[in-house]
């Protein structure tokens, strides 16, 4: 059987985890990069072609992730659903989860808690919300990872820089209340209707956010049965069968802060263990076209 994954980087880490879980399991994975790929409506028949692959013989495709062509990929993601190929992820799926608060919309509409949070071109809006909340404020970039667009203001003069910058760079301005659980959170990793893995995070000392790819690292947790329920709807709401939830909790309780479509998974190998690889493979194998 042929599956697909799409990723422009075969040579990464990630998806060498993917090719060799995928020999076990006697499954020819094909890397699709999505450069290399041109769209056909011909006749009205949906065809993908590529420089090397015949999609038309895929049983199924993972979604690997590639930040750079967007939106091309959404056009792709459709494309191959339209040739009839079954996906892990379309391209719904995909918009929601790489924009935060089109992902906080998502699942606050269907009753799960989020933070209180703010989406605004205007400066003055921000400024003044910010002026009503508890100080510190997060300030975010709609659409990064790994705790990079991700900022803090602890005072009106820092919230009015930031916010001032962003306006500069034409960027939406995203505010959320701080969340107080400084640098701790938990990561669900779905796959399908499981959490196949989760930890609780801790940043490193003195470090107010939690990814590991900042210094934080990992602890093994089974998540209680709350926080397990909220990620697996959160795929569900979000239409994706492999997601990283990411979700913090204070005395209020647990609450959603985002979602990952392409979750990298050497943290979760690192600090517990569990390597999600071989369960993606048999996902991929169980929505494939029979
Ligand atoms: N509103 C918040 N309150 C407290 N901590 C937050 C808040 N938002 C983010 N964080 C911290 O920052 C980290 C990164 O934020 P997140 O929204 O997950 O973006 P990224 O895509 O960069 O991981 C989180 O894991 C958490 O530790
Ligand atoms: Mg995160």
């Amino acid at each position: 059987m042929r599956i697909g994954i799409l990723s422009s980087n075969p040579e990464s880490w990630r998806m060498q985890q993917f090719i060799k879980a995928a020999r076990k399991q006697h499954i020819r994975l094909c890397p699709i990069d999505p450069f290399e790929t041109k769209l056909e409506l011909r006749d009205g028949k949906f065809r993908v072609a590529h420089t090397e692959l015949d999609l038309s013989t895929f049983a199924s495709s993972i979604h690997g992730g590639n930040r750079r062509c967007f939106p091309y990929i959404l056009h792709l993601l459709d494309h191959m659903e339209g040739m009839g190929i079954p996906l892990t992820a379309g391209a719904v799926a995909v918009w929601k989860t790489r924009n935060k608060f089109a992902t906080l919309q998502a699942v606050a509409q269907a009753g799960l808690p989020v933070p209180d949070t703010f989406l605004t071109y205007s400066q003055d809006l921000a400024l003044l919300e910010m002026n009503r909340m508890r100080m510190p404020v997060v300030i975010k970039l709609l659409e990064s990872s790994s705790g990079k667009g991700v900022m803090m203001a602890e005072n009106f003069v820092e919230a009015e820089g930031l916010t001032g910058t962003l306006k500069a760079l034409d960027q939406l301005i995203f505010t959320q209340e701080f969340v107080n659980s400084p640098g701790v959170d938990y990561r669900a990793f779905v796959v399908g209707d499981e959490v196949v893995g989760a930890m609780k995070r801790k940043g490193r000392k003195g470090m107010w956010k939690a990814n590991i790819a900042v210094g934080g690292r990992g602890y093994k947790v089974n998540l209680d049965t709350e926080k397990e329920e909220m990620a697996l709807k959160t795929a569900e709401i979000l239409e994706t069968k492999i997601v990283g939830v990411d979700i913090i909790e204070d005395k209020r309780g647990p609450m959603i802060l985002e979602a990952n479509i392409t979750p990298g998974f050497e943290g979760l190998v690192k600090y517990t263990g569990v390597n999600p690889a071989p369960k993606v493979i048999e996902l991929a194998k169980s929505i494939a076209k029979k």
